[in-house]
């Protein structure tokens, strides 16, 4: 029995040591590729001009992917935004695949509240494609810099405009895929839709071309991805929660027992984050959301 016992715990000692040790190699790794990143992705100077056409004003966003240059185009003398897919990445064949399908992704939206796409072009083996300038704030930026705060309400309304868009985007197969609070901006209580890099737009073969077992995987696979922008819209509306939240308490409570939210809200919040039954549409979600912002309503 002892023995047994002892055996046991060597061997997780054992596992512990080589976790430990694969954890080690990881973050070596990592900071090698981070030390890579930093002396390959040089942003391009300020006043260069690109493509005989973008003088380059400024950086304006840093992701993990993407350089993001606000520019004059010295064509129509208006702003406009230019991304380049990180050098870093161009080894990388996924990468300039990933890059290459958000082009192609803006290419087929049009919508007022998401960016629009002039031309894409490369210059001396760098990628790069223009859009509309969109004369905001990230909420990130808002929330993190700015200190804004959204209340019950406020946060809702934020909610259903995102779901117009997320609608806008899965009634034509496509899915988002990164919903994030630095992929939304605001412009005077208007919100915009960016960042379309992992977004997927599935395109449904007719059932006859396909086998059934692949018919299977397609659907399991598109409902996948709807579900997981349902869950994102969750996780920002609990973001957007928080920043109204008192965080005196030092220990981490649970959300549904540090917020106090309408009965109504909480539910709609644990069926996006799968807690509860998950939503089959955006108009079910829709519906609930309607209920939770005339609870609210009722209160004021
Ligand atoms: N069309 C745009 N108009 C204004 N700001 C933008 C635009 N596109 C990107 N940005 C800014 O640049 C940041 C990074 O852009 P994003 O496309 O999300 O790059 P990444 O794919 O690297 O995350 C955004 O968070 C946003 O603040
Ligand atoms: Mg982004």
């Amino acid at each position: 029995m002892y023995g047994v016992c002892y055996r046991e715990s060597l061997t997780t000692n054992d596992e512990w040591v080589h976790l430990k040790e694969v954890v080690r190699k990881i973050s070596f790794l990592r900071s090698i590729r981070k030390m890579y990143q930093f002396f390959v992705d040089i942003p391009i100077q300020k006043g260069t001009i690109l493509h005989e056409r973008y003088e380059v004003l400024t950086v304006i966003g840093s992701g993990s992917y993407g350089i993001v240059y606000l520019c004059k185009d010295l064509k129509s003398q208006e702003k406009r935004v230019v991304k380049q897919l990180r050098p870093s990445k161009h080894r990388h064949r996924k990468e300039v695949e990933l890059f290459e399908s958000e082009i192609a992704l803006l290419h087929t939206l049009q919508h007022k509240q998401m960016p629009k796409l002039f031309e894409t072009f490369s210059t001396d083996g760098y990628f790069f494609y223009v859009m509309s300038f969109i004369d905001g704030d990230n909420l990130e930026d808002l929330i993190f810099h700015s200190k804004k705060t959204f209340n019950e309400q406020e946060s809702l309304l934020i909610l259903q405009q995102l779901l117009e868009l997320v609608d806008y985007l899965h009634t034509k197969n496509i899915y988002h895929q990164d919903l994030r609070i630095p992929n939304i901006l605001l412009k005077n209580n208007e919100l915009f839709l960016i960042d379309f890099g992992l977004s997927q737009q599935k395109i449904l073969s007719a059932p006859s071309q396909l086998s059934s077992g692949s018919l299977q995987h397609n659907l399991e696979n598109t409902q996948e991805m709807k579900l997981q922008d349902y869950y994102d819209l969750g996780e920002i509306l609990l973001y957007l929660f928080y920043t109204t939240y008192p965080s005196k308490n030092k220990k981490a409570l649970p959300w549904t027992e540090e917020l106090s939210l309408k009965w109504e809200t909480v539910h709609l919040l644990k069926r996006l984050l799968q807690i509860e039954e998950p939503y089959s549409s955006v108009h079910e979600i829709s519906i609930d959301l309607h209920a939770a912002l005339k609870a609210n309503e009722n209160e004021h």
